[in-house]
Formats: C-alpha cells, structure tokens, sequence
C-alpha cells in the first residue's frame, strides 16, 4: 500500500528520547526550552512557547489577546476544524468568510463586510503553506483594533515577501502532529513578537501562573497546555531535517504537476518561486470519489478534502453562501504526500493516474 502520508524518525531521534528519559527530562523542562529556542533561530522570531498541540496553540492565543465570551472571531470557511472550535470553544462566536477564488485560503477582501463591534479577532489559515495577503489584513486589522492570530499549522518553513508565515502578526500557531513537515507525535507552539503576550502565553500554558511548584498567587484563568520534554527531544532533531525536507516536498509537488498535466485533475497550486511550501499535494476533480475507490483498488491511499466549516451546523451559518469554498469541499483530493515519501511510489501513482483519468 502507498500511504497518503508518509513520515519517518531517525537513529538520532530515538536516541535523544532515551537520553532525555534517562535523564529524567520527562515532562516541560529545559528540552522544551532547548527547542523553543531553535525553533525561534530558525524562525527568526523573538518567543516561541511550545505547546501540547497546534490546536492548543490557538485556543492559548485567543485567550492571551483577550477573546472572551460573546466576541466574534473571523475564521474561513476552508480549514481544518480546529481552528474554528478553539474560538467556540471560548464561548467567541465563529463567524465564517469565503476563500478567495483560485486559492483556498481567507479572501482578506470580504472580510469587512462581516466585521461588527464584537469583532475581537481575525485568524487567516496559510493553507497548505499558502500565504493569505498578510499586507491587507495588517492595515484592515489595525483600522479597527482586531488581534490578528496566524494558523501556520500547515506553514513551517513557509514564506511570503515579508519573510516565514506564522511571524507577521500578534500570534502565529503551529501544529507538530504525525501529519506535518517536522512531527513530535502530538504537540504544537505559538510564536509572537510581543514580549507582554509570550509572558501571558507562558503563563496561560501552566493555569496561569509563572511557576508551577510555587505558584504564589493565581492571576489569570489559564489550563494545561504544556509540551514534554521527550517530544522536544523528537523536535529537536526533527527541526534539523527541515531544509532537505522542504527540499523533498518541493520536488515531489514538481513531479505530480508535470506528470498530471494531462489527466482530468486539475492542481491547486502553491507559489514556490514567492517561498510556499506544498506540505500536500492537493488537486481538484469531478468524480472524486470514484478515483479514490480506484486508486484503493491499486493499492494507493488518498485522501478527500475535509468538509467546509460551514457544514458544522453548532458553528451557526446555515443559510449563508460560500461559492469558492464549495468546489474545495466537494472536489479536493490528497495525492500521497510527505516529507519522507518515497519517489518510485509517486512515479507509480503519477502512472496510475494517468491511465486512469487521461485527458
Ligand atoms: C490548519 C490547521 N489548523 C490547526 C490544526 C491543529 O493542529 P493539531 O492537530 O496539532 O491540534 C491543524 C492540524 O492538522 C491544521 O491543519
């Protein structure tokens, strides 16, 4: 079977994993703080606070930037559903705006519109390793006072003009869960500039509070959050193999857009030349589920593109329209990806393809 996602861990790994648990390095300690720190070299950005899941990550960053009860979070209607619900799940309303046209990602121009004074926050989703336009959503949000929250779960590595996605707003998030570039099992971070937010962020992480062996006196409403020190042992090498990963996810994104171009599966295409990195290998076409039941038969592994949010009837929008998500929902499709996927398989499933759906 070719697998839809493939990932591996090395020697190096497991024997960091086995030192820190040897030495007792077992939960949030200083390998967590070792890793934070890389992660923030690598990222060229100030604070880096590690935490127990991407989604996590982002219900942490909402509560630092304030989001309470009954205020709006602008979320889009293409993501994985985690973004929405840690805004739901705080009691924010969701509110859900179309993608752009061509790109499954926030359309920064429709977002106006829905803004109301309850509005706290605007989360775009670089998709895919796909930048929203950063540059707008700055000068929108600023206008009216709105926290911007970046979802990089699916960006690491990722850039636009004006450097990595994840650092060009108050929060950045990313997931370090089993289907991502670099992994740890479960676990995530949330990265920020802001020297006041790293603070509530670390604090929020352990209920709110600096210290947790003497926390003295309880200031803020936190949970937790908190990262161990065996998956920073795995993050640590994992984040050295970044470069010749990004390098592989590349070249194998190359390869399915030569080799596909004369069948019935049309790309979603990521701009590499402007420093997006196409995590997966995400196409559109017509009769989706007839090609994933043929490709199983063959023994390849695909995936269909996660429902649009706006079918969650508990997030409210029924009766609003959402006409460039639906071709996404209805027609997207994972051709096997990841970072350690072999070449020969994605030879075989470019073959299989192009027997199957020729133009
Ligand atoms: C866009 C997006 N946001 C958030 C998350 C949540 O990350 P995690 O699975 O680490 O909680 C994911 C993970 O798949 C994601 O793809």
């Amino acid at each position: 079977m070719i697998n839809w996602w493939r990932t591996s861990f090395g020697e190096e790994e497991i024997e960091r994993v086995v030192n820190s648990i040897r030495n007792q390095n077992i939960s949030q300690g200083k390998v967590t703080v070792e890793f934070e720190r890389c992660l923030s070299e690598y990222l060229e950005v100030d604070h880096v606070v590690a935490t127990s899941s991407g989604s996590t990550a982002l219900a942490l960053a909402l509560m630092a930037v304030g989001v309470r009860p009954g205020d709006e979070v602008i979320v889009p209607n293409r993501t994985w559903i985690a973004t929405a619900h840690a805004a739901h799940l705080l009691g924010a309303k969701v509110v859900l705006v179309d993608v752009e046209a061509s790109r499954p990602i926030l359309d920064v121009k429709k977002v106006e519109s829905l803004l109301t004074e309850r509005t706290r926050a605007i989360i775009p989703v670089h998709m895919n390793g796909r930048s929203v336009d950063m540059n707008s959503l700055q000068i929108l949000a600023k206008r009216h006072n709105l926290a911007i929250i970046e979802d990089a779960a699916q960006a690491i590595g990722s850039k636009n003009s004006s450097g990595f996605l994840g650092t060009q707003s108050d929060v950045g998030c990313f997931s370090l869960s089993v289907a991502k570039t670099i992994a740890t099992g479960q676990g995530g971070f949330a990265v920020t500039n802001n020297k006041d937010l790293a603070l509530k962020l670390r604090a929020l992480r352990t209920h709110g509070v600096e210290n947790v062996t003497d926390p003295g006196k309880w200031g803020l409403p936190g949970f937790n959050f908190r990262f161990t020190d065996i998956q920073a042992s795995m993050g640590i090498e994992q984040l050295k193999r970044l470069p010749k990963r990004i390098q592989v996810l590349n070249s194998i994104y190359e390869m399915y857009l030569d080799g596909l171009g004369r069948t019935t599966l049309r790309p979603i295409e990521v701009n590499l030349a402007g420093g997006e990195i196409p995590v997966y290998n995400e196409f559109l076409l017509n009769d989706r589920e007839e090609l994933i039941n043929e490709l199983r038969s063959a023994g390849i592994e695909t995936r269909p593109f996660y429902p649009d949010l706006d079918k969650a009837d508990y997030l409210g929008q029924n009766g609003r329209d959402f006409p460039n998500s639906r071709k996404y929902g209805v027609n997207g499709i994972y051709l096997p990806s990841g970072p350690t996927q072999n070449i020969a398989d994605i030879k075989t499933v470019i073959q299989k393809i192009c027997a199957l759906r020729p133009i």
